[in-house]
Formats: structure tokens, C-alpha cells, sequence
């Protein structure tokens, strides 16, 4: 039987927090109930990757992972990538990638099993791709769930699972897929705080007090307050770092209208669309209809997935 492993990582959303969590602010993430699966198989052929993602992506995963198993894997396999994660639109592709691929050749090399072991490689690779991230997408594509995350340092990372009580529902509509990356976009802010330094670092603290809050209502603290408002508030914020279309503002607005509060989740886009955004309303009939009336791709989606899991192993 030919030697084969499968594993699978989820995809995410930002409930709060991003940009600022580059910075060293807290954010909350959450995995979605989308996943992406890496399968590493036999091959005499070499390497060869079977997805839209770019080979010299996963050469470099397997350079890393040679350093780390103290091992010469070589290139005798090929990678079969199978994704329901929508690429380029904040929703963690790239990070489950990474977790995925690191995981899969872990197995495949009989490389010990360890959370902390695939996330440490996947960051490595979101370097290779983003250039300077927070390392919040492979930390919560890597352990699921709900997670409170803190850069503190490039060495150190903090996070702690949230003992999640109650959440309301949560619809992603698609405000279009960004002409940037996510590279570009953390760039962009970069030279924004750069310019205006003081300026930015008030943006950020007040984000920063807005993901309190979100912890708040997601730990059913007394007088928490409601999800369209953290939504509208949060979103004020990003506006404000100049990483919201005006396209996307526009439809934000209408939802605000109709009385609920979306924000956008992850990096943003300023040419065209901004990626997903997160839309809630007291009444989800009201969203559905405003989403079928605007044609916009709208789904609920189901938070706290399982995170990066072995689905199939021949060894
Ligand atoms: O990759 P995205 O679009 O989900 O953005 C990640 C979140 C950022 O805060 C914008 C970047 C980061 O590395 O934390």
C-alpha cells in the first residue's frame, strides 16, 4: 500500500483586533467551520503539488522542517491540497496551508506529533509569505477553538483558550476579494503609523479597549455590551487605518441601516473589495433578506472548530 498521511487545519475569522495585533494588541479569533487538508503521499515522480498555492512555498516548508526533524526529506512525494477556505479574502488559507503541510510531513517522516512544533514551522512560513505577521492566523488554524492572542515579543507569543459561553449568530457576507495581499496591507499600515505615529498608537489602544469589551460579551460579563455595536465600533476603528474600500464602507453602511453592525475580518483591501466581513442583526431574516435583495453571497458560519487534525494515515 502506497505510504500516505492526510491532515486538515480550519480556516478563521477576527472578531477584533486586527492590524493592532501586530503592535502587540490583543485580538480575539475564532476557527471556522471551513477547512483545508494537505495529503502527502508516495511518489517516485518528486515533488509534486497538486493546488493553486505555490510550490516554492512548499519547497521552503520542507527546507524548514529538514532543519527541524534534523532530517533529509527530500522531494519523493507529491501533496494533494483539497480547500473549502475562499483564498485571499481574510479567511486564513494561507495559514492553514502552512499548519496543514507542516502537520502532514510531520506524520509522514514520523516526526513527533506537537501543536507547538507545526505552529512554530507555520509561522515561519507566514513570514515567508506575509513578511511581518502577528502570528495569530497559524496560532488559531494550528489549536482552534476561540482564542485571545498577544504578540509580545517575536519569541514570545501569548494566547489563551476562551471558555466560550454563548455567541449569537454570525453571518459572513463576501464584500469582494481584495487586490492586495495581507503583505500589503500590514505594509500600508506600517507606513501610516510611521507618519503619524502618535495618531495610529491612539487608534490602537482604542481597539484594544473594543476587544476588551468583545471579551466581555463572549464571557457573559455583566453588562456586556450588544454584538452590533462592538461590530460598528471596531469597524469605525479600521476605518480609520484607511484599510476599508470605499466599495465595502458603502455596503457596511447599508447594513447599519437596516439596523444590525458588520465589520471586516483580517487584513482589508482598499481598491475593490475588503474580503469577508463579519455581519450580525437581531434579526437574521432581516440580513438574509437585505443579502438576497443586494445579491451578496451571505452564510452562517459555525465558530470554535477543531483545530489541525490528522484525518488519514497508511504509514
Ligand atoms: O491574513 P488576514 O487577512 O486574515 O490578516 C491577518 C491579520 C492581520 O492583523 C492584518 C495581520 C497579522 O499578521 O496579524
Amino acid at each position: 500500500m502506497t505510504k500516505s498521511v492526510k491532515v486538515s487545519a480550519p480556516g478563521k475569522i477576527i472578531l477584533s483586533g486586527e492590524h493592532a495585533v501586530v503592535y502587540g494588541y490583543p485580538a480575539i479569533l475564532a476557527a471556522v467551520n471551513r477547512r483545508l487538508a494537505v495529503e502527502v503521499e508516495e511518489s517516485r515522480s518528486g515533488l509534486k503539488i497538486v493546488s493553486r498555492e505555490s510550490p516554492n512555498l512548499a519547497r521552503y516548508a520542507l527546507k524548514k522542517i529538514e532543519e527541524v526533524t534534523r532530517r533529509k526529506i527530500g522531494d519523493e512525494f507529491r501533496i494533494k491540497v483539497v480547500s473549502q477556505i475562499p483564498v485571499g479574502c481574510g479567511m486564513g488559507s494561507s495559514a492553514a496551508l502552512a499548519v496543514s503541510f507542516t502537520g502532514a510531513t510531520f506524520k509522514f517522516v514520523n516526526h513527533p506529533w506537537s501543536k507547538k512544533g507545526i505552529n512554530e514551522i507555520a509561522y515561519e512560513l507566514e513570514k515567508k509569505q506575509h513578511l511581518t505577521p502577528s502570528g495569530c492566523d497559524n496560532t488559531i488554524s494550528t489549536y482552534g477553538g476561540f482564542l485571545w492572542f498577544r504578540k509580545e515579543t517575536e519569541e514570545l507569543k501569548v494566547f489563551s483558550h476562551l471558555p466560550l459561553k454563548a455567541l449569537p449568530k454570525i453571518f459572513l457576507i463576501d464584500s469582494g476579494k481584495p487586490k492586495e495581499t495581507t503583505g500589503e496591507m500590514v505594509a500600508m499600515v506600517r507606513q501610516l503609523y510611521s507618519t503619524h505615529p502618535r495618531k495610529i498608537e491612539r487608534i490602537f489602544r482604542k481597539i484594544e479597549k473594543t476587544t476588551k469589551k468583545m471579551l466581555g460579551l463572549l464571557l457573559l460579563t455583566k453588562r456586556h455590551p450588544k454584538l452590533d455595536q462592538l461590530f460598528k465600533e471596531n469597524e469605525k476603528l479600521l476605518e480609520e487605518l484607511k484599510i476599508v474600500s470605499p466599495q465595502t464602507q458603502a455596503l457596511i453602511r447599508k447594513i447599519e441601516k437596516i439596523g444590525g453592525g458588520a465589520k471586516i475580518s483580517g487584513a482589508g483591501g482598499i481598491k475593490e473589495g475588503s474580503g469577508i466581513i463579519l455581519a450580525y442583526h437581531q434579526n437574521p431574516e432581516v440580513l438574509l433578506n437585505f443579502a438576497q435583495k443586494e445579491k451578496l453571497p451571505c452564510f452562517e458560519i459555525k465558530l470554535g472548530e477543531e483545530g489541525v487534525r490528522v484525518e488519514k494515515e497508511t504509514l
